[in-house]
């Protein structure tokens, strides 16, 4: 019997969420190369100057992915409400050894709608002061603030990104095909996603 499925994400939003995730990761493992100075990572791209460049170009298709999750993800994230209130309070069942009842979710939870305006304003936040870095050399004030906000920021990526890939992945395995094929198992979804279920009317 063939498994009864729902889609959960669309082939343009697959498609943008491997862009942003690869440029993403580009961007961190060149970032390092320039904040600790690795040779290693400089000799991979050839020179400092092509990692510069890779970094730089990368960052405005980073950019442009970044704009276009606003049409995927931020309606929902914004969309609060008490449930998700009580979902911080219980650290969404994570911080429990004992099985917490979480309240119920709608299609994403509360701890992806945060990781999302995070990303969104940490993402802005690396863009803005990255192109002042790169565009506005002479501004001296200016590209001291940019430093400290691109780097206050690539540490938030360094911290989010990871959890974010562990918690797509090895923590909950089957949640990966949602972002391969745009897909979960019904049965899935009525447990992970029951007001977005109630919403569809299934
Ligand atoms: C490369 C490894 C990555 C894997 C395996 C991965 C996996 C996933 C999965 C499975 C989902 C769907 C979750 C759901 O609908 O319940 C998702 C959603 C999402 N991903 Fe990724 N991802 C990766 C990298 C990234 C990166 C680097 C970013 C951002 C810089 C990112 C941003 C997002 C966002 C904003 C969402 C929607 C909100 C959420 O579900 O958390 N992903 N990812």
């Amino acid at each position: 019997m063939s498994e009864k499925t729902l889609v959960k994400a669309t082939t343009a939003e697959i498609i943008n969420h491997w862009i942003l995730a690869v440029s993403c990761i580009l961007l961190i493992i060149t970032g390092y190369g320039f904040v600790f100075k690795m040779e290693g990572i400089y000799a991979l791209f050839g020179s400092n100057t092509t990692m510069k460049w890779v970094h730089n170009w990368t960052g405005v298709i980073f950019t442009f992915s970044l704009a276009g999750t606003l049409f995927n993800y931020l309606g929902e994230a914004l969309d609060l409400s008490r449930d998700d209130w009580n979902w911080i309070k219980l650290g969404g069942g994570y911080l429990s050894k004992k099985h917490v009842q979480v309240p119920p979710m709608g299609k994403i939870n509360t701890g992806q709608k945060l990781y999302y305006l995070a990303i969104l304003a940490g993402g802005f936040g690396i863009a803005v002061s990255g192109l002042a870095i790169w565009l506005l050399p002479g501004m001296r004030t200016l590209i001291q603030v940019s430093h400290l906000v691109h780097n206050l920021a690539f540490v938030l990526f360094v911290v989010a990104v990871p959890a974010h890939i562990y918690l797509g992945t090895l923590a909950n395995p089957g949640l990966l095909r949602i972002m391969i094929d745009g897909t979960v198992p019904l049965e899935v979804a009525k447990k992970r996603y029951p007001k977005w279920m109630k919403e569809l009317g299934i």
